[in-house]
């Protein structure tokens, strides 16, 4: 039977994580280094509507080896979705295999990754020839099971080349005046999105000027970070990316680890760092401006925590 496949990659927020849920600006990066591929393939055989994920060999911190088994409940989600709006029957007779690098419960969008490269792939099983609107309408279906109020940014940028700034809804592509490297640094430690996220919302309920104060601070390191990238000037993004890890961690998101993580990458000479995504675990991302920089800034973290890490590039570019 013919096979199709379809991509997607991670990706890192730098700016406005949990704040996004509430309607403020967030900015991420898409992580191209970490791939996730979904491969599809009609059957009437016994593999009909199994998922086969497999991750990378795990790293002194890594506990993911391959997940095999039934689908995922958000997956079966995005499934349905498919069927609904193609009127296409494809659940049951369907192998499905995910192989991803993007590690799962660490904030860099793994969730997301999947769906996308599953909806590609069904897009190219089928032939059905969906646009860019109708992939993330998809994407969104699980993201918003796996996550409880998803936001956007994760469906986004787990697609696009350039930075994604999502303001009222809408995508944008930020204006960089500098070329510049951010290193990933992992805990170790699976943080899940969908707890923080609801951990937040019942913390709000019970104090509803707490994130007001959140979302009016989250929103001003955001847009100064976004004139101060537009500008060039990186060393003051780095402040505001440390002040943002400030914020996040008086909400209770950061752990230990992730707060000594942030901790030695400054040390190292990083510009700035930060938790990224859900938290409660999860990944540190650290501003660095050359490849040099970058690697010993990474250097550092892996000889003293022995985290992973991984290094993304960002060059100039013109927003729009
Ligand atoms: C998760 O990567 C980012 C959150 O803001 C949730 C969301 O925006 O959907 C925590």
């Amino acid at each position: 039977q013919r096979a199709a496949t379809g991509e997607a990659h991670g990706k890192a927020i730098l700016f406005g994580e949990h704040a996004v849920v509430y309607g403020a600006p967030a900015l991420a990066l898409p992580l191209p280094e970490l791939k996730c591929r979904a491969t599809v393939r009609r059957t009437a055989g016994p593999d009909a509507g199994v998922s086969r994920t497999r991750f990378p060999a795990p790293g002194p911190h890594g506990t993911q080896g391959e997940a095999a088994g039934g689908i995922t409940e958000e997956l079966l989600l995005l499934l349905g979705a498919f069927t609904e709006r193609t009127g296409l029957d494809t659940s049951p007779a369907l192998e499905i295999r995910l192989d991803s690098h993007v590690p799962p419960c660490r904030g860099l969008g793994s969730s997301a990754a999947n769906a996308r490269a599953l909806v590609r792939a069904l897009d190219a099983l089928f032939g059905t020839c969906l646009d860019e609107q109708e992939i993330f309408d998809l994407v969104q279906v699980s993201e918003q099971s796996a996550h409880g109020s998803a936001s956007g940014i994760d469906a986004l940028t787990t697609g696009r080349e350039r930075p994604v700034l999502l303001t009222d809804g809408q995508p944008r592509t930020p204006a960089v005046g500098a070329d510049f490297h951010v290193v990933v640094a992992d805990s170790g430690n699976s943080g899940s999105t969908k707890k923080a996220v609801g951990m937040l919302r019942d913390a709000f309920a019970r104090n509803p000027d707490h994130r007001t104060r959140f979302v009016h601070r989250s929103t001003g390191f955001t847009r100064a970070a976004l004139d101060d990238l537009a500008a060039g000037h990186l060393p003051a993004v780095g402040r505001r990316l440390t002040d943002c890890h400030q914020l996040l961690a008086g909400l209770g998101l950061t752990t230990d680890r992730t707060d000594a993580l942030a901790r030695i990458a400054l040390d190292a000479g990083a510009l700035g760092a930060k938790m990224s995504g859900g938290g409660l675990g999860g990944c540190v991302v650290a501003l660095t401006t050359t490849v040099a920089h970058a690697e010993s800034v990474s250097t550092a973290l892996t000889d003293r925590t022995g985290a992973r890490t991984w290094t993304t590039a960002v060059a100039k570019g013109a927003g729009h």
